[in-house]
This record gives structure tokens, C-alpha cells and sequence, in this order.
């Protein structure tokens, strides 16, 4: 068995970078770890995300990872920097696209949605900073957005009355670019297009995420253990087995192997 890739995030959320890493190194095998019992981070001051990111990084690499990537911007924010101190294998992070959101914009406003842990982290602001290049960035938390994709609630009236609540004001306040700077919200994409019109650029990173991780891992070989995949939740099994085929609607059922963590 080739060893696998970690990718760990606070919940369901960094499932939206296992899809794209799954679509760039389909041969690869991933322990997934979902944090649900302790989600949101986002609520949480930097230094509990950190101790609990330790924490579960220990779990993944005690299973052999090669590479682990923190497909959470909250927890990167928090931790991505002390973990690469610490350990020896590589770490890939999330980082909101503040920067192709400043070169796309034509009205000069972008818009960020992230967690308030983000927005609040000395790298956010660093980001801004080197970034804007005299764009004005406009910021908003949205903890019901990771609300909403925990519980699987991807459409409906309730759904669209949140994202109008939520992205409605950024575009008011005229931004045409809106960075979703969290690994829930592209589950929300086609209904937040739908809310903010076509005329509206939605930018997230985790394509690129996948394509930096695919640069630290030597594709050679084909994994033919079967399930491929670990699937790990803190939270309710019984409902990420539920709704993991709408989240990840590619990834065949056969290939995934469910379980639950005390940790
Ligand atoms: N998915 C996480 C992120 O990218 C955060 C969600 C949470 O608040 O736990 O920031």
C-alpha cells in the first residue's frame, strides 16, 4: 500500500480540496479527518486550533501520511507555521485568493468571506497588506455558511435566505470578485452564483491547493487496496455516511471506508 495523504480540516468543509485532489492524483489514497465534534474553528481563539491541529496531525502521520494538507484556512492560519517547525513531512495550507481577487476586480472592491478566525489572523492581515495593491478589500464571517454545510443544507429557501443575508451587502457595497475563504463554502457555489448573478467572479483556492500538494508527492504506482480512502469523523457517522454523496458525488462509494474518532 502506497502510503496516503492527510488532509484534515474542522469538519466536512476540506472534503471540497479531497475532490480536487482525488480529480489532479487519482491513484493516491487519503485519510480524511473531520472535526466535527470541535467545529466551527472559526469561533475558537488560534492557540486552541493550534493545540487541537497538533493533536490530529499526530493521529495522521502515527497512519503513515506522507504529506498532510490542512484544508482548513482557519487551522493554517492558527497553526501551518509551528506544525512545519515541528515535524518533518511536508505541510500544504489554504490561504484565501485575496491576490488573483485584487487582479481580476474592475470596480476596485473585492469581497472576502472567511471564518473569523481568518479574518482575525496575523496572516490574513500580512495577506491584505502585500495583496491589495490599493483595492479595497471588504471582509464577513460566515459561521452559518459552515453551518449549513455540515448539515448537508446545500439549497432550499433556507439556504438562499443565509446567502442572500450574507453576500447580498458585499455586492451592494460593490464588489464584482467574492473570495470564499473557506473550505465549506464551495459547496455553496452554485447557490451563491445564483444570488449574486453571473456577473459576480467567485474565486476559491482549492484547485490550486491540490496542484501545490501534487508538486511534494511522487505519483509512481497505482493504489489498488480496496477502499482506498479513510474517511474519519469526531462528529455523527451516521450522518457524514449519509451525506458524502452529495458532497462528493465523484468518488465511488465502493472506494471509501467510514469511521469515527474519540480523539
Ligand atoms: N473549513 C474551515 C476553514 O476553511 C472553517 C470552518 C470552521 O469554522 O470550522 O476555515
Amino acid at each position: 500500500m502506497k502510503p496516503p495523504i492527510g488532509i484534515l480540516d474542522s469538519g466536512l468543509g476540506g472534503l471540497s480540496v479531497f475532490n480536487e485532489v482525488q480529480k489532479l492524483m487519482p491513484d493516491e489514497s487519503v485519510i480524511y479527518f473531520g472535526d466535527s465534534a470541535w467545529c466551527p474553528y472559526g469561533a475558537r481563539p488560534a492557540d486552541e486550533i493550534q493545540r487541537r491541529v497538533f493533536t490530529v496531525t499526530d493521529f495522521l502521520l502515527e497512519q503513515g501520511c506522507k504529506l498532510i494538507i490542512i484544508a482548513c484556512n482557519s487551522a493554517t492560519i492558527a497553526a501551518v507555521e509551528a506544525l512545519r517547525a515541528q515535524y518533518p513531512v511536508p505541510f500544504v495550507g489554504m490561504e484565501p485568493g485575496v491576490k488573483p481577487a485584487t487582479a481580476l476586480t474592475k470596480t476596485g472592491t473585492v469581497g472576502v468571506l472567511a471564518t473569523e478566525a481568518s479574518l482575525a489572523g496575523e496572516k490574513f492581515h500580512r495577506l491584505i497588506t502585500d495583496y491589495s495593491n490599493g483595492v479595497n478589500v471588504i471582509t464577513r464571517p460566515c459561521p452559518n455558511f459552515v453551518e449549513l454545510v455540515e448539515h448537508g443544507v446545500l439549497s432550499g429557501p433556507k439556504a438562499r435566505g443565509i446567502v442572500e443575508e450574507e453576500t447580498l451587502p458585499l455586492i451592494e457595497a460593490g464588489a464584482d470578485v467574492l473570495v470564499l475563504g473557506c473550505t465549506h463554502y464551495p459547496f455553496l457555489r452554485p447557490l451563491i452564483q445564483e444570488v449574486v448573478g453571473p456577473d459576480v467572479t467567485l474565486l476559491d483556492t482549492g484547485a490550486a491547493v491540490a496542484r501545490h500538494a501534487a508538486s511534494f508527492v511522487d505519483q509512481e504506482g497505482t493504489e489498488t487496496t480496496t477502499p482506498k480512502h479513510r474517511i474519519i469523523t469526531t462528529g455523527d457517522l451516521s450522518h457524514l455516511e449519509k451525506i458524502f454523496p452529495t458532497l462528493c458525488p465523484d468518488i465511488p462509494p465502493t472506494q471509501v471506508r467510514f469511521s469515527h474518532s474519540n480523539l
